[in-house]
């Protein structure tokens, strides 16, 4: 594990990082985060964590991983890739050194952060696909979040992390606004912008029928949410969302406070 950095040094060397979570290291000392989960964190459905064998799928700066550390997980292994060919784009690629460093700025804030927090996280590089029992054992407990939409086959992932889970997942996913999003008949969007990882946009049902096919039966649900943004934000301005096409000004003004989240707790199916 990496030295834990000086109090007095954190705060500066903080800002030389890109953040995606908002994660108090404590001393007062918060990182700038693209998102804010720390409002919604306790309102998920967490079981006692005390003693079991967790994972956190698709982890960037880890939030979700050190979250069942400070619940009392005997042990943590948050899934990130560092392999640019591991991240899906439809079409269109972008230079391999650029996805290389967007890969890189969330490692390195992981990294960063858990010198801060003097954690014992586990950080393994590994596309969720390749997930499999004989490589990492098997946990009592996952979480998977904002990751099914960057995709290209969300199903297939979510069936390789039933393969080494023996207890539930939680999943906290973005769910698309423009969308039904209260009704529960499953409805996905194909988005798949050209040079852009996001694939699959779906509702809530939608992401209950992605659940069901992976081989989970769906234990609990919550309500769609906006997943606040945080300091790091790069909010739209106003007048932007009211351009066209005028079926995106709901999100657009959504955008301005955050991304609609709506979170499921499954289990394997036998
Ligand atoms: C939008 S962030 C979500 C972070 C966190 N799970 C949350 O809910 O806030 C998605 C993360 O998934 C990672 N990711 C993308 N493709 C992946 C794959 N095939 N396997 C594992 N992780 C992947 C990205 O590198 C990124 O760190």
């Amino acid at each position: 594990m990496a030295a834990l950095p000086d109090c007095n040094e954190l705060v500066p060397a903080i800002t030389q990082l890109r953040w995606y979570h908002t994660i108090d290291l404590g001393g007062g000392v918060t990182t700038p985060g693209r998102y804010d989960h720390r409002p919604i964190v306790n309102a998920l459905p967490w079981p006692d964590l005390r003693g079991l064998r967790c994972l956190d799928v698709g982890s960037r700066d880890g939030f979700f991983a050190f979250e069942m550390e400070r619940r009392g997980a005997a042990e943590v292994v948050s899934l990130d890739i560092d392999d640019p060919s591991d991240v899906d784009f439809p079409g269109f690629r972008p230079p391999e050194d650029d996805i290389k460093h967007e890969l890189d700025l969330g490692n390195r804030a992981f990294e960063f952060a858990r010198a801060a927090l003097g954690s014992r996280v586990q950080r393994e590089m590994l596309s969720v696909y390749k997930l499999q029992p004989e490589a990492f054992g098997t946990f009592e407990f996952a979480t998977l979040g904002t990751l099914l939409l960057h995709l290209r086959d969300p199903v297939r992932a979510l069936s390789a992390v039933k393969t080494v889970l023996a207890g539930p997942l939680l999943l906290n996913e973005a769910i698309a606004p423009n969308l039904n999003v209260i009704r529960r008949r499953p409805v996905a969007e194909a988005v798949m912008p050209p040079g852009l990882p996001f694939w699959w946009c779906v509702n809530p049902g939608g992401l209950e029928r992605l659940v069901n096919a992976a081989g989970f039966e769906v234990a609990a649900r919550g309500r769609p949410y906006i997943l606040r943004n945080g300091q790091g934000a790069q909010r739209p301005k106003l007048r932007h969302c009211f351009r066209r096409p005028f079926r995106d000004t709901l999100s657009n003004l959504i955008k301005m406070r955050g991304d609609l989240h709506y979170w499921l707790l499954a289990r394997p199916m036998p």
